[in-house]
């Protein structure tokens, strides 16, 4: 998500689980249209995606048959939520639509072009001692989302993840939620077919907050994050809502939180549950 500043975490100086220095773009140089002839982005691809497992693409990926940029080229979906993107001119690789990160090649990214994800965003009201919904200040009611403690940078974050080839997006959502979430919940074996039974019936009914491009540190000039983001509310708290998580119990990696400005999340997630917040009419 961009907003007023473009690049912020796309331009943050080190590449992330890398030694790798982006060259500085400063605020104004970021478009493509402002000239920068000083611009020497430095190159890094990853040596996990250099290996090119099943979800990257090839390194000389030009070479041979030229992949169908802004199409769904074979099982992969080169298509950007953003519009038709442009390639770069002198190496003919696909061009960040936002503009420059200081880096080209492809970072930990599978992907030339855009790499989608997908983020579930489930939520329930937070409830008194006597299950009445509890208010704010302003007399608003207080969401609260399911949040999952990411392993690789020990964030909270919402448990979305990257859609797979051919992978229609809601089923992304509903993979992710399971693997993610449930997995961590510590639930007896009797009850799993509950839970599998209301998250099924919650997730057929989605409402989309959020489509597009993420500013988010991974970022290059040639390949980047997108994702669409949706809520699944439990408005009458009968299924999902009544999932006992434990809260900040860190062991457990799963935990209700509650909506509010001065959350801290990974990546643009807080964004997405502003959106949140604003769809439902909750406090924030
Ligand atoms: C995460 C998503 C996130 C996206 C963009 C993915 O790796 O799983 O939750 O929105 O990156 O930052």
């Amino acid at each position: 998500m961009q907003g007023e500043h473009p690049h912020i975490k796309a331009r943050s100086e080190m590449y992330p689980r890398s030694n790798v220095r982006r060259f500085p773009v400063p605020d104004d140089k970021v478009p493509w249209s402002v000239p920068f002839p000083e611009y020497q982005p430095v190159y890094y691809t990853s040596k996990s995606v250099l290996d090119q497992p099943a979800w990257a693409d090839r390194e000389d990926i030009l070479n041979g048959r030229v992949p169908e940029w802004n199409k769904v080229d074979g099982a992969i979906n080169r298509c950007s939520h953003m519009g038709i993107y442009t390639l770069d001119p002198e190496t003919k690789l696909p061009r960040n639509p936002i503009g420059r990160t200081g880096i080209i090649g492809r970072g930990c990214l599978g992907r030339w072009g855009p790499n989608h994800a997908a983020d579930p965003i489930v939520t329930r009201w937070k409830l008194d001692e006597q299950g009445k919904p509890e208010l704010d200040e302003e007399g608003k009611k207080i969401a609260q989302f399911i949040s999952i403690k990411r392993g690789d940078c020990n964030e909270w974050a919402i448990p979305g993840g990257m859609v797979d080839a051919e992978e229609v997006i809601t089923y992304t959502m509903r993979r992710e939620f399971g693997e993610e979430a449930l997995n961590s919940m510590e639930v007896p074996e009797c009850e799993k077919e509950k839970i599998a039974y209301s998250v099924d019936k919650l997730f057929k009914n989605g409402v989309e907050v959020y489509r597009g491009y993420v500013d988010d540190p991974r970022n290059t000039d040639n390949a980047w994050m997108e994702t669409v983001a949706m809520n699944f509310h439990d408005a009458d708290g009968s299924g999902v809502a009544q999932f006992k998580l434990t809260a900040g119990d860190d062991a457990v990696g799963v935990q209700w939180l509650d909506l509010h400005h001065e959350i801290s999340l990974y990546a643009s997630h807080k964004d997405f549950l502003k959106k949140v917040a604003d769809h439902l009419k909750a406090s924030w």
